[in-house]
């Protein structure tokens, strides 16, 4: 099903693998279309299907990475590289180790400098640099966050050091031995930088995101769910599971944009 609404299209697939196969498509679209892409990568649990699915489709030929740049949305602050909860790590392990992107055309944040401002700074000039990102792939926290991007985050943020919320430390200590072991620190991608990628694809899936993302498309755009600036972006999809749209294909029932 593909819903056009406030002009963001929203597409609502049976389930994971459908809507894995979905972004990856759109990802794959994207690189045929222009060799050499900007991509702005997530990690999570979410995206891992769509990795799955572009190594498939690498392996195929169907895709060339050859020419690709790539920017991770965040990193943990002080977890080293080699600990197999870093974003860097997971990136390797998912993607970059299977297909053909050479390895000086990937960029995850340096969570383990002791020039963190710096750090920010070269990574926003880097991104400016590549002319910006062409298309940005978005998870969602239970809280509304993008990135590392909390709620009551600054819109105006570039990547930064961010303080994490309980809830995510709590949602994220399913990764980690122990909640004790979760990092209380992030480095992130901030709203200016992915309000300034040219598109943007969110994917979610699964019952616990569904109340959430009711929030991020039709409630005010609002600091206190970050996601919810994506509504100002013009070039946005959001690719759902049915669980995670129930409560979205609700209200556009109830707003009668659907039957
Ligand atoms: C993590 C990441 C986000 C991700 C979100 C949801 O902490 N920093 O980029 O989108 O939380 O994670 P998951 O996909 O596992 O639900």
């Amino acid at each position: 099903m593909k819903v056009v609404y406030n002009s963001m299209i929203i597409f609502v697939k049976e389930d994971y693998e459908a809507m894995s196969k979905k972004a990856a498509n759109m990802v794959a679209g994207q690189v045929n279309l222009k060799s050499n892409s900007v991509l702005g990568l997530a990690t999570g649990s979410t995206p891992e299907g769509m990795y799955r699915e572009l190594v498939e489709l690498y392996k195929d030929d169907r895709i060339d990475f050859a020419e690709v740049t790539t920017f991770n949305l965040d990193e943990y602050y002080e977890l080293p590289i080699e600990n197999d909860q870093s974003y860097a790590y997971y990136m390797n392990k998912n993607f970059f180790s299977q297909v053909n992107i050479s390895s000086e055309n990937i960029h995850v944040p340096n969570g383990i400098s002791d020039d963190v401002a710096g750090v920010c700074e070269a990574y926003d000039r880097l991104i400016e640099r590549n002319n910006n990102i062409d298309l940005q792939i978005l998870g969602i926290g239970n809280n509304g966050h993008i990135g590392f991007n909390e709620p009551d985050v600054k819109f105006e943020a570039g990547t930064h050091l961010v303080q994490l919320d309980e809830d995510t430390i709590e949602a994220n200590a399913r990764f980690f031995k122990s909640v004790d072991d979760v990092p209380r620190k992030a480095i992130s991608m901030g709203i200016r930088n992915i309000m300034h990628t040219k598109k943007i694809i969110l994917i979610a899936n699964g019952a616990n995101k569904a109340s959430i993302l009711k929030e991020m498309l039709f409630g005010p755009v609002t600091p206190n769910i970050p996601a919810s600036v994506i509504q100002l972006h013009n070039d946005v999809t959001i690719i759902l599971d049915k669980e995670a749209a129930k409560y979205v294909l609700e209200e556009l029932k109830m707003r009668g944009v659907i039957q």
